[in-house]
Order: structure tokens, then C-alpha cells, then sequence
């Protein structure tokens, strides 16, 4: 038994990772993609999971972390220095392949 849940010897428990992050009541409208909701409110270590939750020190939350994150910060400030158009394309995400990605890719293409 956990917090009142009935966990069977052996049984195998999973991290809803996908619901956590798209709770409603977590996040309000959590499918707009408005990332100023986490201006002057960072998200707490269990909240926003997108590379697991708890500690990677003693669970199986991503130890790349850290430098997932290091390569996106660089990235965000190049791509918002660059000039580029995003012609039609399939952005949707096929949810049953690990790890996913746009269908198309993400296709960037010159201004001029
Ligand atoms: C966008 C990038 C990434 C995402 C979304 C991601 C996501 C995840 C997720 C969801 C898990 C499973 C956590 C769990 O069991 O609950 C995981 C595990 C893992 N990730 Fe990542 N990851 C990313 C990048 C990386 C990078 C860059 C590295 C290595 C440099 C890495 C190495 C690992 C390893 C070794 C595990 C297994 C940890 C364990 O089971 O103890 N990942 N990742």
C-alpha cells in the first residue's frame, strides 16, 4: 500500500510522464504552448517531468538532464537571434514512439 494505493509484490509501476505534464489542473490549458507560465514561478523537481521526476541520483530520472537543458538554453538564444521562416509541415507528434519527435522533423527555410 502507498498513499492508498494498492501496489502488488512485484508489480511494475510507471511514471505517467505525458499525464503529469499535461495535467489541467497542474498547468491550466496545458496544450497552449505558453512558456511565460513559468516566469516567476519555476516548476518544482516532481512538476514539469519531461525527463522523469524524482532524483537521478537514487531513481531512474534522466541523468542528461542537466546537459539536455545546457544545449537548450544555448540553442533558444541562437535560434532567437536567426532569421527563418517555418514553411508547411506535419508538426504532430507520433505518441508511441520513445523518444518522439515532430513527424516532419522541424523544417526551417531561408527568408529570402
Ligand atoms: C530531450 C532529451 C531527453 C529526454 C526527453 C529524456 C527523457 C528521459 C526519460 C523520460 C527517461 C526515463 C526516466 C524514468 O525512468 O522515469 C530517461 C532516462 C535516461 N536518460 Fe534521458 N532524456 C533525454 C536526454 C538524455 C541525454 C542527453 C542523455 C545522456 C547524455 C540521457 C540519458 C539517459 C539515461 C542513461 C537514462 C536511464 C536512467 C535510468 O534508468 O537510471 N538522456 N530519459
Amino acid at each position: 500500500m502507498w498513499r492508498g494505493e494498492w501496489v502488488p509484490a512485484g508489480g511494475l509501476v510507471l511514471l505517467d510522464v505525458y499525464g503529469q505534464n499535461h495535467d489541467e489542473l497542474l498547468w491550466g490549458d496545458p496544450y497552449a504552448f505558453r512558456p511565460r507560465r513559468l516566469l516567476g514561478r519555476p516548476a518544482g523537481r516532481d512538476e514539469l517531468i519531461p525527463q522523469g521526476g524524482g532524483d537521478p541520483a537514487t531513481g531512474h530520472r534522466c541523468p542528461g538532464e542537466g546537459l539536455t537543458v545546457g544545449v537548450l538554453e544555448a540553442l533558444a538564444a541562437r535560434l532567437a537571434r536567426m532569421e527563418y521562416r517555418v514553411p508547411e509541415q506535419n508538426l504532430t507528434i507520433p505518441l508511441h514512439r520513445v523518444p518522439t519527435r515532430p513527424r516532419s522533423g522541424f523544417l526551417m527555410a531561408d527568408v529570402r
